[in-house]
Parts: C-alpha cells; structure tokens; sequence
C-alpha cells in the first residue's frame, strides 16, 4: 500500500498529496486520512491524477455527498459534474475571492476541480484560510464582527457581468428563483469548531442592520482585508491535477491572467447552513 504523504504550501493554508491514485477507490484509511488533511490545510492538492469524469464522482462520493449547484454549465454525459470551459476570464466571476455559492442557504461543503485543458502559462488559482483571516483582525473587531450577520445575493456577481457586457440576464427573475439569503459574518465550521470570516467580494452585498456609510467601511474593510497574500497559497495546475477545498474554511480566487482555452471539471459538495 502506497503512503498518503503532506506537503504544506504554506503555514496556513494548502497542501500537496502524494502517494494516492484516484484511479481506484480509496481504502478506509486513505479516505479518513484525507478528510482530515482537508480539515487542516483547507485545500488539498493532487498532481498527476488522470482519471475520468465517472472515477472523480466516484471519488467526490468517498468524500460526501454529490450537489448540482445552479446555473452553471454541466458535462453533457454527467449531469453532477461541471464544465468550466473559458478563454477570456477577465470579469467572469471567479477572478474576484470568493467562497462558492455563498448565496445558496445551504451552500457547498467543498469541491473538487480538475485540470482538464490548460493555457500555456498562467491560469493559477489562489486559496485564503477564512481562519487565518479572522485571526489577524484585532480583538475590537473580532467582537464587533462576531454578532454581525450579512446577505449574500446571487444577482451581485450578475451585476458586474451584465455591467461588462458578458450576460444577459433577468436579475429579478432570478432573485425570485434565489432570494438573497442572511449569513453570519463569522461562521463556526461545523467540524473543526474554528471560526472563519465568511463574507466574500463576489456575493455579500451587505452586512444587515448597518447604514449604507458604514457598509461602505466595514463590509468594504472586510473583503479587503481577505486579499492579504499572508493568508494565502497560490497553485500552478498541471493537466490531471485536482484541488480539493473546504469551501466553510476558504475563499479561494481564479487568476485571469491567460487568453487560452482553460478546461476544468469541478464536482462540488453538499453543505450545511453556517451558523
Ligand atoms: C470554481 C472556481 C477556480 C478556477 O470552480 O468554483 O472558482 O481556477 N474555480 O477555475
Ligand atoms: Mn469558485
């Protein structure tokens, strides 16, 4: 049997595995000992990893359970999985921090993205530890953000893309479908205890019971404060790599640095409501 060995990126945040084959089921072991890996670093990164569309369902199935999130382009032949199939990424939402679907009542517990198709150079993506954030702000605000909740609302990612002429979209329809929903500004992972900052640039549009003025402080304070680069690893793909994040532990950004077609399957987990 083949090792499961750890390579922290940084102090707080990611690490690359080896030692493990998607290819095959992994043993009882293997799969607890990725779980908890997930639970400390965040993020986890595998190289090398050629599997098909069914082995990464097969796989994200030891991890939990399969969630088909909305709107977004799935695989003709597999349904769960989704296809992120850009060429010029500049604006189309990932390229702003973010935590997945923040703006579902439940979202996601993590996904699980793979390389498929790659530009020549650039195309990384970025990963910030939610914990590590939350606990460089002073105490003061630690006390001031802990009771604080805020909404998060599918349309203000829609809004910057209708802005820069990449969609066309009835935001009021949609709203109607995803009514914005109301999240604690610092949530409790529900597994380690920790609390992390959970608000994020793309989706929150505003912490609830603030004037418009001091929304533009705070709010504005707290999405900027994520971009610390101390909070952060940054990874280089390679064709057959796979991410695997905690989406209730980090926020995580896609750089939009490349002009080439970029293909990624991304497999996303069932979550539970923060609190
Ligand atoms: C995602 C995402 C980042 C990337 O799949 O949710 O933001 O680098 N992807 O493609
Ligand atoms: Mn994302």
């Amino acid at each position: 049997m083949s090792e499961l060995t750890l390579r922290p990126l940084t102090p707080v945040v990611g690490a690359e595995v080896s030692g493990l084959d998607l290819r095959c089921p992994l043993d009882e072991r293997e799969a607890d000992q990725l779980q908890s890996a997930l639970l400390t670093y965040g993020v986890l990164f595998l190289r090398g990893q050629d599997i098909t569309p069914a082995q990464q369902l097969a796989f994200a199935r030891q991890m939990g359970e399969i969630s088909i999130p909305p709107i977004q382009p799935h695989h003709d032949a597999y349904p769960e999985m989704l296809v992120l199939d850009q060429v010029s990424p500049v604006g189309e939402g990932a390229d702003e921090w973010h935590s997945d679907n923040s703006f579902m009542q439940e979202p996601p517990l993590g996904s699980i993205l793979k390389a498929v198709q790659l530009p020549s150079c650039g195309g990384d993506t970025c990963f910030a530890s939610m914990y590590a954030a939350y606990e460089a702000l002073s105490e003061p605000i630690r006390q001031l953000v802990d009771g604080l909740s805020a909404i998060h609302d599918i349309t203000k990612p829609m809004q910057r893309a209708i802005a820069a002429g990449l969609l066309s979209a009835d935001l009021a329809e949609v709203q109607k479908k995803n009514p914005p929903v109301v999240h604690p500004v610092v949530r409790t992972h529900p597994v380690t205890g920790k609390k992390g900052l959970y608000v994020n640039g793309n989706s929150t549009s505003e912490i609830v019971g603030l004037s418009a003025r001091e929304n533009e402080l705070l709010l504005r304070f707290l999405i900027d404060h994520v971009r610390d680069p101390a909070f952060q690893c940054r990874f280089t793909w390679d064709l057959g790599s796979i991410a695997f994040w905690d989406n209730r532990a980090v926020q995580h950004y896609a750089v939009a640095d490349y002009r080439e077609r970029r293909v990624m399957h991304r497999v996303t987990l069932k979550g539970d409501r923060p609190y």
